[in-house]
């Protein structure tokens, strides 16, 4: 794979900044937001009030631990822009994610969060390996959805050429890789394994198109998914994170020349992690629920978001900037299946294991006669035709599931094919349990 490496000089100089300049920009900009907030919202000065806490008891970064969460539970109750912190004919666009349930999670940007938002979005395209000159297959929705126009603006602003394709259409994914050449691709990485699959369905190897590096994020994956999806394409893989409530993709990013974690952008987003029960502040290293205070925000700053994920933070690297961990999943997305804790993503690592068996799976969850059951749906690969041959395929998987996290699945190996595809954003689970 090429050397991607972008040049020190091209990097904006806070990257690369000592850690007493970012803290003190930190606490500038932090004391700045809580100001703006208690002003103007509200929802938040009444939750400020109540707690017993006032902007100006902020005098160290350490004091926020002072302040209240915000919760998707806060974004719901004000629905849809009573967390606005500024009059609607400042705001220039709305984006929302579709929640599980209910409402959508509605967000708002002024023309300065657009600027910025291209910023960190175009210094995520950097670190991965882009830069001016190249071209970017952009296949995340258009849309609502924060991706695809968040992608978009941050390519623009690094002087990348843009190919604005969107989700879905996998047969024109192909032939457009194939004919206009991009040097990057950004998308989820379960809808590049769709598309891996259309390449070899069409008979082109994929190791030939002109791709150097795909930039996957919006749900978690796996390192195992990693090896896979470079080898197969023979370019490099790197993270992208973000969330809407905070601004979208371009929260952090890996860097491509040492893919140790996601450095993140701290000079707008202020990373905690949390004790999920107890709420309590933990120690760097420590794992746990991932909080952000947004430091420049002007349409809609967070205080204190929960975001749910759960990783830890470790020093910068390849940046100032501290890291998180691979997001390993959400804490919703933990499935207790006879009151073992599992993530989807401790199955997908074990898959690549096992021969015979594609990426592709989800995961069904029954209860019969108060037994929880775990079907794990995964697809052979396409030289995989004999039954005895995927019986024992499923075996093997069976067995590393067992022994790594100690509950007994049901494993079906599908046709290829078999397992529902995504889009976007993959399904992995499927509970079906009664609800109680
Ligand atoms: O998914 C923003 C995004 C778009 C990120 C494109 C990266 C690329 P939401 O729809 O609000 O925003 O969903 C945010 O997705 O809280 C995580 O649970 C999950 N997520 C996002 N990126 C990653 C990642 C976009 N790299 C939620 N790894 C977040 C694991 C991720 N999970």
């Amino acid at each position: 794979m090429l050397d991607l490496t972008p040049r020190r000089e091209d990097l904006d100089p806070i990257e690369i900044a000592s850690r007493d300049e970012i803290e003190a920009l930190q606490l500038q900009r932090l004391k700045a937001t809580l100001r703006r907030v208690y002003d103007n919202v509200p929802a938040y000065w009444k939750k400020f009030d109540a707690a017993g806490v006032h902007p100006d008891d902020l005098k160290t970064l350490a004091d926020l631990a002072k302040f209240p969460f915000t919760t998707k539970e806060d974004l719901r109750a004000n629905y849809p822009f009573g967390l606005f912190a500024v009059p609607g004919e400042d705001v220039a666009r709305i984006h929302a994610s579709s929640g599980t349930t209910g409402k959508p999670t509605v967000v708002g940007y002024t023309k300065g969060d657009i600027e910025v938002w291209a910023e960190v979005v175009a210094r995520s395209i950097r670190a991965s390996g882009g830069r001016r000159g190249m071209k970017l297959h952009n296949a995340y929705g258009y849309g609502l959805f924060t991706g695809g126009l968040g992608l978009h603006y941050g390519a623009e602003r690094l002087g990348v050429t843009v190919i604005p394709i969107s989700g879905g259409m996998t047969e024109r994914q192909v032939q457009l890789i194939t004919d206009f050449e991009p040097d990057i691709i950004t998308v989820t990485p379960s809808y590049m394994l769709a598309i891996l699959d259309e390449f070899r369905r069409q008979g082109i190897d994929p190791r030939k198109t002109s791709l150097k590096v795909g930039i996957f994020g919006a749900e978690p994956w796996t390192n195992s998914m990693r090896s896979e999806i470079e080898q197969a394409f023979d370019m490099h893989a790197v993270d992208i994170y973000g969330l809407s409530e905070v601004i979208g993709p371009g929260v952090g990013n890996e860097c491509v020349e040492t893919k140790d974690g996601l450095h993140l952008w701290e000079d707008h987003f202020y990373p905690e992690i949390i004790d999920p029960v107890t709420g309590k502040v933990l120690p760097d290293g420590e794992k746990g629920e991932l909080v952000f205070t947004t430091l420049t925000k002007e349409g809609m700053p967070v205080i204190r978001y929960r975001t749910r994920d759960l990783t830890r933070l470790l020093s910068g690297t390849a940046r100032s900037m501290r890291r998180m961990e691979k997001i390993t999943g959400r804490s919703d997305d933990m499935m207790i299946v006879r009151g073992v804790n599992v993530f989807p993503t401790q199955i997908e690592e074990q898959i690549p294991k096992v021969t015979g068996l594609a990426p592709h799976y989800q995961i069904v969850l029954t209860r019969d006669n108060r037994m929880d059951e775990m079907e794990v749906l995964v697809e052979a690969s396409p030289d995989r035709a004999q039954a005895e041959a995927r019986q024992a395929s499923a075996g093997e998987l069976g067995q590393l599931v067992k022994n790594l996290i100690g509950v007994t699945a049901r494993i079906t190996v599908t046709d290829p094919g078999g397992v529902e595809r995504s889009q976007g954003k993959a399904r992995r689970v499927i509970d079906k349990r009664p609800k109680e």
